[in-house]
Formats: C-alpha cells, sequence, structure tokens
C-alpha cells in the first residue's frame, strides 16, 4: 500500500510520509511560468492541462509522497454562484453575504457543472501519475471546510479578525445555519464527485477554526464537519479523511470525535503535547512552521528535528502548519526533504 495511505490508515511508517501545504505555487518558477500564461487565477483552476500540469511539477522536483489537486477552497462557492475574483498582490475578493436574498441566490444545482473540469484534473493527474513513474504517490482531493469558507464569504475576502462572520453566527443564526447547511450539503458532493474522478484521500481545510468560542467551534466546525465525514464514509468508506482546524489549540480533542482519520497541526501548537490529546491509532500531520523553510539551513533543520522527534512511533505525515510561502528558495525545499527521508 502506498506509503500515505499507510500513515493514514494508523501504521506508523518512518520515515514518515512528507509532503507541503501549497507545495505548487508562486515559490516554483515553473509554476510562474504556467500561471503567466493563464489570463487570471479562475482560469488556470479551470482548465484542466494546466491545473494537472501545476499539480504535477512539485511531484517531478521532489518526489513527494502525495500530489494535492491544484485548485482553491473558494472554487466552490464560485461553483455555487456567488461572485470570486483574485486580485494581484490582493488575494480573494467576493461580494459581501450578508442577508437572505444572497443565501437563497447560491444554486447548489449549477455545482456539478461548473466544476466537471474540476474532476477533468484529478482524472489527468491520476493518469499522469501511474504514466510518469510515480505509482506511489497519492492523490489528495479537498474542499475548505463550511465554517472557513462563510467566512470569506461573509466578509467579503480575507480579514484580520473576522468579525462580521462571527457576529452573523450570534446574531442572525438561522440565516447563518441556512448558509453552513448550503455548504455542507455543496461540500459533500463536491468531495464525491472528486473521489469518483480519482482522488485517494481528501482534506478539509478549516484554515479560520480557531478565531470561534468553544461553543461556536462545536456548532460550527465539529456539526459540518462531523455530516460530511459520515456522509462520505457511507459513500466511499475506504477513503481517508485528514481535517485541518487551524488555530484550534485544545479544541482538536473534540474535533477528533467527527470521524475524521487524521488531524493537521498548525505552526504555534506543540504537535507532541497535541498528539498526546488523540487516541494513539490516529494519524496528526505538520507541523514545520513556513517560515523555516525560508530559512534554511540549521534554523530549518533544528525545527525539523523537533517535529520529528516527537513524532517518532506514532502515525505521521510530515507537512508544514500552514502554507509554505511564495519567497521560499526552491533549494530548501530539497534539503528538507533529504532531511526528512534521512531519519
Ligand atoms: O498546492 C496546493 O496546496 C493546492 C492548491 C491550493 C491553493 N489554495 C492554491 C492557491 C489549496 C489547497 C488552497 C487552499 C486555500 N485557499 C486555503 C486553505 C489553506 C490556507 O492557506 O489557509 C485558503 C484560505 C484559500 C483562499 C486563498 N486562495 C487565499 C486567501 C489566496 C490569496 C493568498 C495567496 O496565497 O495568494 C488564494 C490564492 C491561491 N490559492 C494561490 C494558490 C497557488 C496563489 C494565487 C496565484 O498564483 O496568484
Amino acid at each position: 500500500m502506498k506509503r500515505l495511505l499507510r500513515a493514514l490508515g494508523g501504521e506508523a511508517v518512518w520515515p514518515p510520509p512528507v509532503w507541503l501545504m501549497r507545495q505548487a505555487g508562486r515559490y516554483l518558477p515553473e509554476y510562474r511560468a504556467v500561471r503567466a500564461g493563464a489570463p487570471d487565477f479562475i482560469a488556470l483552476c479551470t482548465t484542466p492541462e494546466l491545473a494537472a500540469e501545476v499539480t504535477l511539477q512539485p511531484i517531478r522536483r521532489y518526489g513527494f509522497d502525495a500530489a494535492i489537486l491544484f485548485s482553491d477552497i473558494l472554487m466552490l462557492p464560485w461553483a455555487l454562484g456567488h461572485g470570486l475574483e483574485f486580485k494581484e498582490g490582493e488575494g480573494p475578493v467576493l461580494p459581501r453575504l450578508r442577508d437572505a436574498a444572497a443565501v437563497a441566490a447560491l444554486d447548489p444545482a449549477r455545482v456539478a457543472q461548473r466544476v466537471a473540469p474540476i474532476m477533468q484534473t484529478v482524472r489527468r493527474v491520476r493518469a499522469g501519475l501511474l504514466n510518469e513513474g510515480f505509482a506511489d504517490t497519492t492523490l489528495i482531493g479537498f474542499a475548505g471546510a463550511p465554517f472557513t469558507v462563510a467566512c470569506y464569504m461573509v466578509e467579503g475576502g480575507g480579514s484580520k479578525d473576522f468579525a462580521a462572520v462571527r457576529g452573523m453566527a450570534y446574531s442572525q443564526p438561522a440565516l447563518f445555519q441556512r448558509l453552513m447547511d448550503v455548504l455542507t450539503e455543496a461540500s459533500i458532493e463536491y468531495l464525491s464527485a472528486q473521489v469518483q474522478a480519482g482522488a485517494e484521500v481528501l482534506m478539509l481545510f478549516d484554515s479560520w477554526a480557531g478565531v470561534l468560542s468553544p461553543l461556536q467551534f462545536r456548532a460550527h466546525v465539529i456539526g459540518p464537519v462531523t455530516r460530511i465525514v459520515a456522509a462520505l464514509k457511507r459513500r466511499h468508506p475506504a477513503v481517508p479523511l485528514i481535517g485541518f482546524p487551524r488555530l484550534a489549540g485544545v479544541m482538536v480533542r473534540d474535533y477528533a470525535a467527527t470521524g475524521v482519520d487524521a488531524i493537521g497541526i498548525d505552526t504555534g501548537s506543540d504537535i507532541g503535547a497535541v498528539s498526546a490529546m488523540l487516541p494513539a491509532h490516529m494519524a496528526v500531520q505538520g507541523n514545520l512552521d513556513p517560515l523555516a523553510v525560508v530559512a534554511g539551513g540549521s534554523a530549518m533543520t533544528r525545527e525539523a528535528a523537533s517535529v520529528l522527534d516527537a513524532m517518532r512511533g506514532r502515525p505521521f505525515i510530515f507537512n508544514l502548519g500552514h502554507g509554505i510561502v511564495p519567497q521560499t528558495p526552491p533549494e530548501h525545499v530539497a534539503a528538507l526533504l533529504e532531511y526528512v527521508r534521512a531519519q
């Protein structure tokens, strides 16, 4: 069985399988070249030849244990008919969703057709991995978790404190719940389609889970993720799920009960201490500081060693605690891989 799948099945594979969040991206010159040839970021995500090509680039360069579909968590709201634009140097910009009419305008019936090119990308990547000799590389499909996707829809993009979405969850609970329900149901269909197209593992990115109070975390992180995991396990019992409730702190203990097979840990958490709160068979993924990879050298290997030492003997997937940043020198990633694989 593939190394990543063994770790997700609860085996302490060593050296651990390794891949990096945002492993396809602007730090790679070959990505920048493809990106420069596409009209915009959404076109890149919806052109299967290009999206498959950039998915495979980091695999060819580094031989990671996993390829992750090249797309974005905001392609689901886009497919639901909500506006989306990626402004150069600014990040995503969306219409601000603030009322019942905006939720009613979301159209789940159109999703399958709009995400069809993304499913083509999944098929191409799966075939490409085999054709190019990466038979042990696992293909990960993904979606944003409903709360994090709602964050961008309600705020209209990124935010420093997500006050609008947190406020809506308290003061317009019925409206907010309708939005979460639409996103939850759409995510189930979207992820299931990715499995049918060839994704072998699914990951749920909940980048802003940690801005919620414990009660709100149970309602809007654990609730919808539990529904998504249950539905996908019914349809695809053999496909493992990785949850990434970023900044969740001790709430990972409750998050483990969602049924996910593995939990991604963010940079600020002591991965040994957090893992001790989780069932011993549950795989853990993380959590090297992306800035340590920018620094490289002994600063990077010291940080990597502390993660590896804490995880030896447990089902573990080496990764970063958040996405790789554009200023990362590609040769530092090569040195990191060499270090992890020499364990
Ligand atoms: O290699 C991979 O990890 C797969 C592709 C992927 C992207 N985004 C490509 C991308 C994945 C899994 C994501 C997830 C994603 N997208 C998250 C969750 C993880 C996290 O980082 O917290 C979030 C919150 C988003 C939303 C998003 N997309 C933002 C805020 C931005 C702008 C900031 C930035 O990094 O530019 C994006 C754009 C984006 N998504 C880029 C890439 C490679 C850069 C766009 C470009 O090439 O111009």
